[in-house]
């Protein structure tokens, strides 16, 4: 498999810009020694500029956590993909299975966000997951492929900037991780389905990252699966002491 390991880090509404600071050098330190491995932190919207200075000089990738699906206007509390360029940003998570299910953001948001960030010229990381509901009444299949028809809007010279996580929403901050298999046979549905929307090309080189409880002690076996090409982490991305070996398992 060709696809560079990738390897995220969401750190959802924590820190301060201390920490986030320190935080940021930590990972510009550790990813120096791992140039194989492409990492990307995810700081509050906030924090993206003390985080921006501290990565400089390091190969990290600066994220956001989620953006507005226009250019401007008056959308009050709303940041545009413009604006989070004009910061230093280059790749907007949209989709999290928080913004789908506390913020109530819907499919059509999904779509306009992902035309507007491309648009931007930023990478969309785009976040799809099933919850237990739906796991356990088999609709699985069904969500991966409702959620990523948000990607129908990706023009073909735009598909290399786009990756994909699956996150199934109940192993999210629950300690309750997908098994391998439960992993793989998902990533393979979604790599299938990438491939009926965008092409056999594209679905071959888009990254896929799994998350939901990712932790040093399960990265290894969740990274060794053909279509799991790296991991979006969240509690276990809020220090380099928990990130790094996650980092170190994707390049082993
Ligand atoms: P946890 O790793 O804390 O389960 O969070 C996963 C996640 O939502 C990353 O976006």
């Amino acid at each position: 498999m060709s696809r560079t390991p990738y390897i995220a880090g969401n750190w959802k509404m924590h820190l301060t810009k201390r920490k986030a600071s320190s935080l940021a050098r930590d990972v510009a330190e550790f990813q120096g020694e791992n140039p194989a491995c492409k990492v990307a932190v995810f700081p509050t919207f906030l924090h993206l500029d003390y985080v921006r200075r501290n990565l400089k000089g390091s190969n990290v990738i600066l994220g956001a956590q989620n953006c507005y699906g226009k250019k401007e206007g008056a959308y009050t509390g709303e940041i545009s993909p413009y604006m989070l360029r004009d910061m230093g940003v280059k790749v907007v998570l949209i989709g999290h299975s928080e913004r789908r299910h506390i913020f109530g953001e819907t499919d059509t948001m999904m779509s306009d966000k992902v035309k507007i960030t491309l648009r931007a010229k930023l990478d969309v990381m785009l976040c799809v997951g099933e919850t237990l509901e739906e796991r356990e009444s088999g609709k699985t299949f069904a969500v991966l492929a409702r959620q990523l028809r948000a990607l129908k809007v990706v023009k073909t010279s735009q598909a290399e900037r786009v990756s994909v996580a699956y996150e199934p929403v109940w192993a999210i901050g629950t300690g309750k991780t997908a098994t391998p298999a439960m992993a793989q046979e998902a990533h393979a549905e979604c790599r299938r389905l990438l491939g009926d929307i965008l092409g056999a090309q594209a679905a071959a080189t888009i990254p896929i990252l799994y998350g939901g409880s990712v932790k040093a002690g399960n990265a290894a076996e969740l990274l060794s699966q053909t279509d799991v090409d790296g991991a979006l982490v969240g509690g276990a991305s809020l220090s380099i002491h928990d990130f790094g070996p996650i980092i170190d398992a994707a390049t082993a």
